[in-house]
């Protein structure tokens, strides 16, 4: 496996890995009639307005000539990825610009659903009209965010800690001071990961803790 910057024609396959992992970094493949809904919320827009801070773990088959057809035609298939934002609040604004009107304009806004009925597609819609904003307390000292994912046969040996070390070497170097992060608070595999490289309890949000490190300049 390589660790590789994204290209666009990965993003498929980024929004897959993101729906593989999307529920407590378990499949959420069953949970959602449209597939594409989580990638839309969580995916999409780095791989658009920030895809020089999205990186890819790419199994590239050597072997082209196999029979698999898990692999594209140039044998390349992307099992993990890191996506990043060097400046929230601007991301933020510049998502409020580029990227969720085109969603609003296919999804409708579930907003007269009670929340406690809504299925989980129409909670991924509801953050298309609502999506969350970073507190200004959090973005003076972490004003970068990141989201990481692989798929369970890329887990364990290394490559997430990979994935980590590029992106915050790349998200420093560009001159930030600080990255955050939300995790599930039932996520427990993540948090340990992240406590391995690091990362500290900052914050707390509905079922989310924040996680946040700072980086040498
Ligand atoms: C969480 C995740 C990114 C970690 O990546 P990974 O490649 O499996 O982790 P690594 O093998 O690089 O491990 C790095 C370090 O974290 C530790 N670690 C990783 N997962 C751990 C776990 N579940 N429990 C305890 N420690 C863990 C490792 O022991 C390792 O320590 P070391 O480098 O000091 O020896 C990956 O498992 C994943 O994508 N999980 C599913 C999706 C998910 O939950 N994403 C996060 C959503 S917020």
């Amino acid at each position: 496996m390589i660790i590789r910057r994204f290209r666009p024609a990965d993003e498929n396959a980024v929004y897959d890995v993101c729906l593989r992992t999307g529920a407590d970094g378990h499949d959420a493949t069953r949970l959602f009639a449209d597939p594409r809904m989580l990638g839309h919320a969580y995916a999409g827009a780095y791989l658009r307005l920030q895809s020089q801070f999205a990186f890819v773990l790419d199994d590239t088959d050597t072997d082209t000539d196999t029979d698999s057809n898990s692999h594209d035609s140039s044998g390349s298939e992307v099992v993990g990825y890191v996506l990043g934002a060097l400046d929230t609040h601007e991301f933020e604004r510049r998502c409020e610009r580029e990227w969720w009107p085109a969603l609003r304009s296919r999804y409708p806004d579930p907003g007269d659903v009670p929340a406690a009925e809504r299925t989980p597609d129409q909670r991924i819609a509801h953050l298309f009209y609502h999506p969350a904003a970073a507190a200004q307390a959090l973005l003076d000292g972490y004003p970068s965010h990141l989201h990481i994912d692989l798929l369970p046969r890329a887990q364990g040996k290394g490559f997430g800690r990979e994935l980590m070390e590029l992106l915050l070497t790349e998200l420093a170097a560009a001159g930030s001071p600080g990255v955050h992060l939300g995790v599930s608070e039932t996520n427990t595999g993540a948090i340990a990961f992240y406590r391995r490289l690091g990362f500290e309890h900052l914050a707390d949000a509905p079922y989310t803790a924040i996680m946040g490190r700072t980086l040498a300049g």
